[in-house]
């Protein structure tokens, strides 16, 4: 028996960081892939091409244990998905796109088609969290929930998913050379809540209600309000702590090429967005990548082949 298994990546439009502090998220899927596909066998086995490494019998690459112990978890409560696993991913790695989380979502997805033919979101989500937990350990859960359910949502962690109905349309991508650790970064902002937490607790309030502003105006297509929700949030995480003079860079590229744009996932590094309003031009940021993101993409999606 085999199975296979798309999961997409995400980018964060207003929100990130105050979203793991209750706060909300306004986030879309984008048509970046992590691919998986899974074959029935006696024991777990997983390689991947991106992050490359491999697990077996004899030792598995560090970076793979967190979806091994997911793989585990997961055939300890559905037999059927014993078996050898590949990964490959067009994603960026650590640059805010939510790579591990769409590869944890993959995985788990053919897993879970494997054994049982069909693989429902909210179980692939939750076996995805088992994964993310110990890569970043305090996620607010946006990244699974987006590369799973697909779509525009608003997210929170009291509320979970909110999805909204939104046009298609493209978002600019400059991202950075090296990939950064979230856990570090999120830290840091752990750091800031601690030693200004009425200051934090004002930006917090602010940006779950400009998010809501945001989710409005991208449902309505009004993209000059979204464009100010997007430099609001550039702004507050830049007191933050969490841009750098790369992603300023980057920004500020995108800013005269006629984008609102701003940093996306935990930064320090990474991915900044740029949201084109009216005829904006090509970003012209000196990025190693940079390129043009559809969004919404559809969430995961997993299918048994006999
Ligand atoms: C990472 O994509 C987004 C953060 O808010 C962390 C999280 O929500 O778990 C920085």
């Amino acid at each position: 028996m085999r199975a296979e298994s798309r999961a997409p990546a995400k980018v964060i439009l207003a929100g990130e960081h105050f979203v793991v502090h209750g706060g909300k998220a306004l986030a879309v899927s984008i048509d970046l892939w992590a691919r998986a596909t899974a074959e029935s066998g006696r024991e777990i086995t997983l390689e991947s091409d991106n992050p490359p490494g491999s697990c077996g019998p004899g030792g598995c690459a560090p970076h793979l244990r967190p979806l091994r112990a997911m793989l585990e978890e997961l055939v300890a409560d559905h037999p059927g998905a014993v078996g050898a696993y590949r990964l490959s991913s067009e994603i960026p790695e650590g640059r805010g796109l939510g790579s591990s989380a769409a590869a944890a979502v993959a995985l788990a997805a053919a897993a879970l088609a494997l054994a049982e033919g069909t693989a429902l979101r909210e179980e692939v989500y939750e076996y995805a969290m088992i994964s993310e937990r110990l890569i970043h350990g305090n996620p607010s859960g946006v990244d699974p929930a987006v590369s799973a359910h697909g779509g525009a949502m608003l997210y929170s962690r009291s509320e979970g998913v909110r999805r909204i109905r939104v046009r298609e349309g493209l978002l600019a991508l400059c991202c950075g050379p090296s990939p950064r650790s979230t856990a570090a970064m999120v830290e840091l902002v752990a750091g800031f809540k601690r030693s200004r937490p009425g200051l934090f607790d004002a930006l917090l309030r602010s940006s779950s209600d400009l998010a809501e502003v945001g989710a409005s105006a991208l449902a309505e297509g009004n993209l000059l309000a979204l464009a100010s929700v997007i430099r609001w949030h550039q702004g507050a995480l830049r007191i933050l702590g969490v841009s750098s003079e790369e992603l300023e860079a980057y920004v500020a590229s995108m800013e005269s090429a006629g984008m609102a744009a701003k940093l996306t996932g935990a930064g320090g590094g990474g991915c900044a967005l740029g949201l084109p309003i009216g005829r904006a031009a090509e970003p012209k940021c000196s990025a190693p990548v940079v390129r043009w993101a559809r969004y919404p993409s559809e969430g995961v999606t997993a299918w048994r082949l006999s």
